[in-house]
């Protein structure tokens, strides 16, 4: 058992202690006549069920920055509690879970709350599952499976927002990180990455040339006005959003297809041109 998934059933155990005296019944114990009761701790496919605190739900969704026209995905559903809570802020959300017995129970309290005509649930394995179509991704899962989907957070559209509880990204730093103390015992963190669009390359621009590397949110590179090679600092991308210093001059722009358009200390505007692309 590795030290993550050790940290996760000793506080589903605390958990369990005070918030489940009652609850003698297991998947395994259901019956026809007797409603499936879910239980702290019980298998899923790759890590155990926990519910994130609603508190952290909550924080997760505002974190989120939802948008009307926002479609959520929650990666291991659990009882549907994020997909729900987003989608009583009006917007459609769906979870994907591998336990059949709880997507029956979230589609089940969907409908109690009244949200069953903007969500959905679909039992299936995430690493089988397209969910490229969300702009939010919510997940509770561990830090190797985070890690292992990586590659296809990073392939979604540029904006996307990601939120995790509780676990981070490997060496991808979170763009924000929030936390709750509010009736939250344990798993009161979460992390928040924006997809970063692709700037990665040589920049053509009026002036001189723009090289930027890339790793993940992060830019570094030069930028050469002819005469001299400036090192470009501070660089960022949030979404389609890149910031960077260089020559002591702040440079924002906004890509946009194959032109970083924005201006120079907030008043100049500038476009840069990928090199190699027609004007
Ligand atoms: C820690 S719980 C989080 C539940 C919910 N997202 C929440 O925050 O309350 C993880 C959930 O992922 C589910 N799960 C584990 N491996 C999965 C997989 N490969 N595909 C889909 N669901 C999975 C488990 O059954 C469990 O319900």
């Amino acid at each position: 058992m590795t030290a993550a998934r050790k940290t996760l059933l000793a506080a589903t155990l605390c958990l369990l202690a005070f918030s489940t005296a009652g609850h003698a019944q297991t998947a395994s114990q259901e019956t026809a006549n007797a409603p499936f009761t879910p239980m702290l701790g019980q298998e899923g496919k790759d890590v155990i069920w926990v519910p994130t605190p609603q508190e952290l739900v909550d924080l997760m969704l505002d974190m989120a920055e939802l948008k009307p026209d926002d479609t959520l995905v929650d990666l291991g559903s659990g009882d549907g509690r994020t997909v729900i809570s987003a989608a009583q802020r009006g917007i459609r959300a769906h979870g994907i879970e591998y336990n059949p017995d709880m997507v029956a129970l979230s589609n089940s309290a969907a409908r109690t709350a009244g949200v069953a005509d903007r969500v959905s649930f679909k039992q299936a394995d995430i690493f089988e599952s397209d969910f490229s179509s969300a702009s939010v991704v919510t997940l509770f899962l561990l830090p190797n499976l985070n890690v292992k989907l990586r590659p296809t957070l990073l392939a979604m559209k540029p904006g996307t927002r990601v939120i995790s509880n509780a676990f981070t990204m490997g060496d991808w730093e979170p763009d924000e990180v929030g936390e709750t103390s509010k009736n939250c015992a344990s798993y009161c963190k979460a992390y928040k990455w924006v997809i970063p669009a692709n700037v990665q390359g040589t920049w053509t621009l009026n002036n001189g040339t723009l090289t930027l590397n890339q790793t993940y949110q992060k830019l570094d590179g030069t930028l050469n006005d002819g005469k001299t090679e400036h090192e470009v600092q501070e660089g960022r991308v949030l979404g389609t959003q890149v910031t960077f210093r260089a020559n002591n001059q702040n440079y924002s722009a906004t890509l946009n297809g194959g032109t970083l358009q924005g201006f120079l200390n907030g008043t100049t505007p500038f476009i840069a041109t990928r090199a190699g692309t027609q004007r």
